[in-house]
C-alpha cells in the first residue's frame, strides 16, 4: 500500500506535469511584413524592430533577399512565400523549383529559421490554382535534395472564401470551385503533416454582415456566448471563422491537419469601424485569445500572424493601406503587447 505523502506528491507531481503541459499560455504570436510602400525602413532595421518588440516569427511575402540577409541569426521564425509570379515555373519545371530552393532557403538555412514555404497566398480557386500543388511537390521534392523536408513544411495560404458555408461553424465546408484544387491538396499536407495557412478576417465578415453581426462579436469583447452551434458555444468570430474551416477539412479527410492563421487583423483608419482604438482591441484580444484554441480544438494554442507590420501606401483600397501596427516612420501607431 503506498504511503500517503508518497500519492500526495506524485498527485502533485502529476498536477504541475498538468499545468506545465497546458498550452494556454503558449504564445505563438508573429507579424507579417509586407513591403508594398515607397516608404519602408530598411529590412534590418525592421529585423531589429521585431526583435525589439519581442515578436518572434515573420512571414515574408517574397524571398527578399536583403530581409532573409537581415533575419540570419535572428532567431525569429519564418514563413517564406513563394511569390505567385512564380507559381508557373515551379509546377511545371523541377530544375527551376530546385533552384529556387537553394538560392532562397538552402542558402539561408543555417542562420534562417524557415518553418513553412507557403506556395501561393490566396491563389485558389482561380486562375493559377492550378499551379499550386503542382509547384508544391517540386518544392518539396527540392527542400527533400537539400534535406530540409522535415523542417521546412510546404503549404499553401487560402482567404476564408475557399469556404461555400461557413455557418454554422460545424456546417462549414468548401465551395466546389475550391475542393477541385483543395481536395488533393488537403491530401498532401495530412500525408506530410503540414498545416493549412489560413488568412481570417472577421473585420471583413463584420463589414459586410453589419446588420447580423456585432462588433463586440467581431472584436473578442462579447460578454457571453453569441452563436451555439451545438455542443460549441462561440464568443467570438474568429473561432467560428477557424472552426468552419476546421469542419470543412474534417469533411475532405483532413481532420489532422492544423490550421495556422498567416494573417489576421483589423485596420486603424481608411474603412468602416477602422479606428485606432478597434485596431488595437482587436490585435491585443486576438494576441491573448490564440493561446487557447479554438472550442472545436480546445487547448490547442493556434499560431497566428497578424497582418502587417506595417502601414503599406501602395496598396490598393485605402482601407487596406492601413493595416499595420507601425507607421513607416517605425513610430507604433498604437501600443500592442507581445509577451
Ligand atoms: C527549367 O528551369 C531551369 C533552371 O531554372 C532552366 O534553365 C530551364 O530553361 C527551364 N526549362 C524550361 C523548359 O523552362
Ligand atoms: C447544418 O447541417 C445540418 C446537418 O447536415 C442541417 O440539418 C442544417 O440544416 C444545416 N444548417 C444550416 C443553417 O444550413
Amino acid at each position: 500500500m503506498a504511503n500517503r505523502s508518497t500519492v500526495s506528491r506524485a498527485a502533485i507531481a502529476l498536477l504541475l506535469g498538468l499545468l506545465i503541459a497546458i498550452p494556454t499560455g503558449v504564445k505563438s504570436i508573429g507579424v507579417c511584413y509586407g513591403m508594398q510602400g515607397n516608404n519602408l525602413p530598411q529590412p534590418s532595421a525592421v529585423v531589429n524592430l521585431y526583435k525589439s518588440k519581442s515578436i518572434k516569427a515573420m512571414r515574408l511575402y517574397d524571398p527578399n533577399q536583403a530581409a532573409l540577409q537581415a533575419l540570419k541569426s535572428s532567431n525569429i521564425q519564418l514563413i517564406l512565400d513563394v511569390p505567385k509570379t512564380a507559381l508557373q515555373s515551379l509546377a511545371s519545371n523541377a530544375s527551376a523549383a530546385n533552384d529556387w530552393v537553394q538560392e532562397n532557403v538552402k542558402a539561408y538555412s543555417t542562420g534562417v529559421s524557415f518553418k513553412y514555404i507557403t506556395v501561393g497566398n490566396e491563389v485558389i480557386p482561380g486562375d493559377q490554382a492550378r499551379y499550386v500543388l503542382p509547384a508544391m511537390r517540386n518544392i518539396y521534392s527540392a527542400l527533400s535534395s537539400a534535406g530540409l523536408q522535415n523542417q521546412i513544411k510546404v503549404s499553401t495560404a487560402v482567404a476564408t472564401s475557399v469556404l461555400g458555408v461557413s455557418y454554422p461553424p460545424s456546417n462549414g465546408s468548401f465551395s466546389s470551385d475550391a475542393l477541385t484544387y483543395l481536395s488533393p491538396i488537403v491530401k498532401f499536407l495530412a500525408s506530410n503533416g503540414a498545416p493549412l495557412l489560413v488568412n481570417v478576417y472577421p473585420y471583413f465578415s463584420y463589414v459586410h454582415n453589419q446588420n447580423t453581426i456585432k462588433i463586440e462579436y467581431a472584436l473578442f469583447t462579447s460578454p457571453g456566448t453569441v452563436v451555439t452551434d451545438g455542443q460549441y458555444k462561440y464568443q467570438n468570430l474568429f473561432d467560428a471563422i477557424v472552426d468552419a474551416v476546421y469542419a470543412a477539412l474534417e469533411k475532405v479527410g483532413g481532420s489532422n491537419v492544423a490550421i495556422v492563421v498567416s494573417e489576421s487583423g483589423w485596420p486603424s483608419a481608411g474603412g468602416t469601424a477602422a479606428t485606432i482604438n478597434n485596431a488595437k482591441t482587436y490585435n491585443q484580444n486576438l494576441i491573448n485569445h490564440v493561446g487557447q484554441g479554438t472550442p472545436r480544438r480546445p487547448g490547442k494554442a493556434i499560431e497566428t500572424y497578424i497582418f502587417e507590420m506595417f502601414n503599406e501606401n501602395q496598396k490598393h483600397p485605402a482601407v487596406e493601406q492601413n493595416f499595420g501596427l507601425f507607421y513607416p516612420s517605425m513610430q507604433a501607431v498604437y501600443s500592442i503587447n507581445f509577451t
